[in-house]
């Protein structure tokens, strides 16, 4: 797969990790819906090419937690001008006690250096674009720590922090990129069941009785920063339900 510039067919092309599922997915879809050209990416390439075939899409899949993968993944795009880096999640929930220190290894590796080596990989090809933009999704866990989130609040945080400093460096880089940050409350998505390694009565609980965000409401917030002209920054958005505070 090579998604080159001189294909006429091919107008803007954003990438989309973590494409096959949630958030990603419906991204996706609200881009391809305004004329981008999709490249979603992540592990499961059963459910990527779904989403690819449905929105006119292509597909790749992509461990952002391995560099050689990164690496083939981004040999393969001669063009990007949107990175929507999404792969990422949370696993458990447990007190800093009883931390399980493989699950916050992974958070930090998905959600931080995921983000890093992605963002890393693409970065000439979205200077190259003149209009390049990069729109990290973070969490409400970026801002309010909870009790049993401090290895999920630990790996936002720090996004945080990386999406901040991406965006001064690229103030003075020459076409530099513009860099936005997006952090969800509560959105009803397979998020929850991973977080609790496939118990679905637990996952189910999170949502139950409360009036929750859908993937799309995010997605809807994606195309819009993606929408604006290149000399608009939105640095970052919180979009939370309404009852949750
Ligand atoms: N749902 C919420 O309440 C909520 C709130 C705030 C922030 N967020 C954030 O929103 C983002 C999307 O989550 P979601 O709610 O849409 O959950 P989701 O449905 O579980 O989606 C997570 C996505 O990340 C991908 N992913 C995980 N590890 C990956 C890896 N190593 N390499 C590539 N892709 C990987 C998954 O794809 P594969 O399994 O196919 O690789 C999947 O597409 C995450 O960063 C999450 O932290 C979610």
């Amino acid at each position: 797969m090579m998604i080159t510039m001189t294909d006429s067919s091919v107008s803007r092309v954003a990438v989309v990790t973590g494409g096959s599922a949630g958030i990603g997915a419906a991204a996706a879809e609200a881009l391809a819906h305004d004329g981008w050209h999709v490249v979603v990416a992540a592990r499961r390439l059963d459910k990527l090419t779904a989403v690819a075939e449905r929105i006119g899409g292509t597909a790749v899949e992509l461990d952002v937690t391995d560099q050689a993968s990164v690496d083939s993944f981004a040999a393969g795009l001669d063009r990007v001008d949107l990175l929507v880096n999404n792969a990422g999640g949370a696993r458990g929930l447990e007190p800093l006690a009883e931390a399980d220190l493989e699950k916050w290894q992974w958070m930090y590796d998905t959600n931080v250096l995921g983000t890093v080596r992605v963002t890393r990989a693409l970065l000439p090809r979205l200077r190259e674009s003149g209009e390049g933009l990069i729109i990290n999704i973070g969490s409400k866990a970026a801002l309010d720590p909870y009790l049993g989130g401090s290895g999920y609040n630990a790996a936002k945080f720090g996004l945080k922090a990386l999406t901040r400093v991406t965006r001064l460096e690229e103030i003075d880089a020459a076409a530099g990129v513009r860099v936005t940050e997006i952090d969800p409350g509560r959105v009803a998505t397979d998020f929850s069941l991973m977080r609790f390694d496939g118990d679905e009565a637990r996952a189910r609980a999170v949502y139950e009785g409360k009036e929750n965000l859908v993937a799309e409401d995010i997605a809807e917030a994606i195309r819009w920063v993606a929408s604006l002209p290149p000399r608009v920054n939105i640095d970052s958005m919180n979009i939370m339900p309404r009852d949750q505070g």
